[in-house]
């Protein structure tokens, strides 16, 4: 890395609010809505300030992506913190690893020239098997039964298969079954003959595993992955209590969290701040900062309910401007306005002590905004949010109109220097959610960040 950007990712993290910096041990940062954020943005910034970047849930479904230098970084496994020659990226046991899609990514990095040896994996993590995206989809065809209806609009890469044999126990593989080739073994032959038999029954047209392939492919896995494997609960905790300091990095965001997003259209971990502690080990005293991360304005990939959703000209103006379309699938994001009904529940259940704001320019050029206060449910104005998708579904969003601005804002540099409308926009954030909006992202490279004490 150059000299300039490691003074630069030193310069920003000195974010007031982020704890670790004022003392604390371990920050996080945490997305707010329904992904897609723009957390890999923010996380690399202040990276440099941590001993280690740990995820902790999710797994190739998550897409983050970091620009330096106009180069484009699109990680799905990898923390985003691997910029950072001395900082420790870490898979937490929280995970559900595609071990494919781990070592392409390590292999992309490396051909970059980008040092991946800091790379720690849990051997506690669950390992997504070609049987589980299998499953995802078949499923996902099962339920959509022709009119898409029914299904959840997954990502289609086996996270909720994986983390439901998590749930099983018994078909369950770890990382640590990849190292050792007699469990592996027994694992693929067990494991492999029961899904054949499921899958099979589930959609004729399913072309069953063949066992020694699979078992040949998953140990070629481990030996590639063998150096980066290790026990990542002690690992944090004695670094924790050697007072390095420790940045969680949220996949996937909190109104996708299993327990508290809109179920059932919600990945199957838990995304919210509340999964940290369960995904990687690390008790709840060291935690004392959370950067809540959200966009400017509203998106949405897959299914379920989205009040604010603009299925028009103005959803499409912020598809075209904000580049919307999914890291990991590539998928059209549905968009709309901001929703600050939810964001301050999300705030609210994944402890946000500050909010970084993501893609504001993507927002120039509209000459007034609506924003979400309130919703109208059952007859009734609330400042409440209703996780339930049904719920959900049911209410009307009450908006705000403030003015706009005009100009493009990817080249200014400090809060001052916003139009009016922009700068008026973050501080109705600020009054919604009584947090302080720390960080405003106005163009994806890590240049085009400003910084708010
Ligand atoms: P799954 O996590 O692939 O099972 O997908 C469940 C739902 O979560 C689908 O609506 C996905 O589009 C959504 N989802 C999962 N991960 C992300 C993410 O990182 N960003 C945005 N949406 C996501």
């Amino acid at each position: 890395m150059s000299q300039s950007t490691e003074q630069m990712s030193r310069r920003h993290a000195a974010i007031p609010g982020m704890g670790p910096l004022s003392g604390g041990r371990a920050g996080a940062i945490i997305g707010l809505q329904w992904g897609d954020e723009g957390k890999g943005k923010a996380i690399d910034l202040i990276a440099g300030s941590f001993d280690a970047v740990v995820r902790f849930n999710g797994g190739a479904n998550a897409g983050h992506t970091v620009v330096i230098g106009g180069e484009k970084h699109a990680l799905h496994l990898v923390p985003s913190g691997i910029f950072h020659p001395g900082t420790l990226s870490v898979v937490g046991n929280g995970l559900v690893v595609d071990p494919s899609v781990l070592i392409r990514e390590l292999d992309t990095l490396d051909a970059k020239g980008v040092d991946t040896s800091g790379l720690r994996l849990s051997d506690r993590a669950h390992v997504v098997m070609p049987w589980h995206k299998a499953e995802d989809e078949i499923r996902e065809k099962l339920l959509s039964g022709g009119s898409g209806g029914g299904s959840i609009g997954t990502t289609k890469r086996g996270i909720g298969p994986a983390y439901a044999d998590k749930a099983h126990r018994a078909t369950a593989i770890r990382v640590r079954d990849l190292l050792d080739a007699d469990t592996l073994r027994e694992r693929v032959n067990r494991v492999g003959a029961m899904k054949n038999a499921l899958l099979g029954a589930l959609d004729d047209g399913f072309t069953p595993f063949d066992a020694d392939a699979l078992f040949d492919e998953a140990r070629a896995w481990g030996e590639r992955l063998r150096a980066h494997v290790t026990d990542t609960v002690y690992l944090l905790n004695e670094m924790l209590a050697d007072n390095k300091r420790i940045l969680f990095e949220g996949a996937n965001a909190t109104l996708l969290d299993v327990d508290h997003g809109t179920f059932p259209f919600v990945t199957s971990s838990n995304s919210s701040g509340l999964g940290i502690h369960a995904g990687s080990g690390v008790p709840g005293r060291y935690l004392d900062s959370c950067m809540g991360i959200l966009k400017a304005y509203s998106t949405r990939v897959g299914g379920g309910p989205f009040p604010t959703e603009q299925d028009n000209a103005v959803g499409q103006r912020i598809r075209d401007r904000g580049n919307e379309y999914g890291t990991t699938t590539g998928r059209p994001r549905r968009c709309g306005w901001l929703d600050l009904v939810a964001v301050r529940y999300s705030a609210m259940v994944s402890g946000a002590t500050c909010l970084g704001v993501m893609l504001l320019d993507v927002l120039s050029g509209f000459d007034e905004l609506k924003v979400c206060t309130r919703y109208e449910f059952k007859g009734v104005e609330t400042e409440r949010f209703v996780p339930d998708a049904s719920d959900l579904a049911a209410v009307t969003p009450v908006y705000e109109t403030v003015g706009g601005w005009a100009e493009e804002i990817q080249d200014v540099r400090s809060f001052d220097d916003l139009p009016d409308g922009a700068r008026r926009y973050i501080e109705l954030i600020e009054r919604a959610t009584a947090l302080p909006v720390r960080l405003v992202s106005i163009g994806p490279d890590r240049t085009q960040t400003i910084l708010r004490a």
